[in-house]
């Protein structure tokens, strides 16, 4: 016969392959102190509901404390052929208490525990998350402060497009984060809700109490349908799309730092001792970090791919192909975070070139947008006022000039409204500063979105 937990039915042994096979405890292993702390609690209600004596239950409560500790200090021996980190848990038990121990699964089953400890686990870094969320908010409005007034080109399609405060732009990213921050703790809600009870999946005819299971957990809710109970990923899946989210943003702040770092750009320099080398070339100084939260970017969009396609054809309920869930949430777990935190402290390490992104206004027209504005307030229609400024660019090309090269009466060819203040106008300066609008890049409206976010981070 089996000597399997599950074994009663079984004439011999499971062939090695298949338990090599069918393994998980290699990598559910990590979620250890969630099976435990769900099984006590799961113990703690059978008490109350006379399922189990004071006596049992205080063997098992022990019990399960000394198997944690064991765990902690690396001391249990984890078996393959015990499947996954439910039956090594409760296998230890058994063997270390007896009986008690065997009465612990009443009114439970696998596919609840490993419910249950994937919501306790993703609830967890939920938490994590959001305060790794705020450390890169903050790194942002650190530099929003210490750039602030300085000026950089914006842009469109790559093209320079309007001048922007260095301090705009990094809010952007903090706007950005501040979503995923959002987002996450949105997805908290659903993750919060208690699986067991669902006892496989009909649900069980034993006195269970799912609210004192529920309350001694901290979930907000029980799951309302035993069936949909088992088979339910939704919540992984959206945790891991949150991740994706949050890489994605990473990834094109990493594109930019790539760019900025190069040569060519020279908009940024990233501290030594975040960058490396090159084996072969002595010069080199390559912005590692940035092209590898890029580059992983791949991995974590991947995680969310074989989550949405692991569950696209599952019938309900439980299937063992959930199983397969668990790696690709814990690698975009450990991907994202680990990301979030060495971008947030290489951000500490970034120098703006101040002096070569001011200069780099000063080419490309990129005030010819306010000039158009200017002629719109002297009463020009917007587009007839767009084209009198892209002659105006046409002859600025032609003779190898800027706007702000042009005299006052060459300027007045194009249009007679033009005036002496129209060169306060085509200033960088006064270009970012016209832009009051409300999430608008000029100082004024900088500074107050940086203070406010000061007051919210709790900075200074
Ligand atoms: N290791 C399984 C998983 O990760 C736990 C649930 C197994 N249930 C079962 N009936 N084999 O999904």
């Amino acid at each position: 016969t089996s000597q399997k937990l599950w074994g009663g039915r079984f004439e011999g042994a499971t062939a090695a392959s298949v338990e090599a096979f069918t393994e998980s405890i290699s990598y559910d292993r990590r979620l250890y102190s969630y099976d435990i702390m769900g099984s006590k609690a799961h113990a703690t209600m059978l008490a109350a509901n006379d399922l189990l004596t004071a006596e049992e239950l205080s063997a098992i409560i022990d019990g399960l404390s000394d198997i944690e500790t064991a765990i902690d200090n690396g001391e249990f021996s984890f078996k393959s052929e015990l499947e996954d980190i439910h039956m090594n848990i409760e296998k230890a038990l058994i063997d270390a208490i007896g009986p008690a121990g065997a009465k612990l699964h009443s009114a439970r089953s696998r596919n609840d525990q490993i419910a249950l400890d994937l919501r306790l686990y993703l609830r967890d870094q939920c938490d994590r998350f959001v305060v790794l969320l705020e450390n890169i908010r903050r790194a942002f409005v650190g530099l929003a402060r210490r750039y602030m007034g300085q000026v950089m080109p914006g842009y469109t399609h790559m093209q320079r497009a309007q001048p922007v405060l260095i301090a705009h732009h990094m809010m952007a990213y903090y706007e950005m984060f501040g979503r995923d921050s959002e987002r996450i703790a949105d997805c908290r809600k659903r993750i919060n809700v208690l699986p067991l009870g669902a006892a496989a999946m009909a649900g069980t005819g034993l006195p269970i109490d799912r609210e004192m299971v529920a309350g001694l957990l901290g979930f907000d809710r029980v799951t309302a349908n035993s069936m949909d109970t088992s088979g339910d990923r939704d919540f992984a899946i959206e945790f891991v799309s949150c991740c994706t989210m949050i890489q994605l943003h990473l990834s094109r702040l990493s594109e930019e730092l790539v760019l900025w770092s190069s040569q060519e750009f020279s908009f940024v320099s990233i501290a030594d001792k975040f960058c490396t080398g090159s084996s072969i070339m002595p010069q080199k100084k390559n912005p590692d970090i940035p092209e590898l939260i890029r580059g992983k970017s791949g991995r974590v969009v991947g995680s969310l791919m074989s989550l949405i396609t692991l569950m696209k054809g599952l019938p309900l309920t439980y299937n063992r192909d959930l199983q397969e869930d668990k790696e690709p949430v814990f690698d975009a777990v450990d991907t994202v975070s680990a990301s979030l935190a060495i971008m947030a402290e290489m951000l500490g390490n970034l120098e703006f070139n101040t002096r070569r992104m001011r200069e780099a206004t000063r080419t490309g027209f990129m005030t010819a947008t306010d000039l158009a504005d200017y002629l719109v307030l002297h009463d020009v229609p917007f587009r007839e006022a767009h084209g009198i400024v892209g002659r105006a660019v046409a002859t600025c090309i032609e003779k190898g000039c800027e706007l702000t090269d042009l005299t006052l009466s060459e300027m007045r060819d194009f249009s007679p409204v033009i005036d002496e203040d129209v060169f306060d106008v085509l200033s960088v300066e006064g270009s970012v500063n016209s832009r009051v609008s409300t999430g608008g890049t000029a100082t004024l409206r900088v500074e107050e979105a940086v203070q406010a976010a000061e007051k919210q981070m709790g900075i200074g």
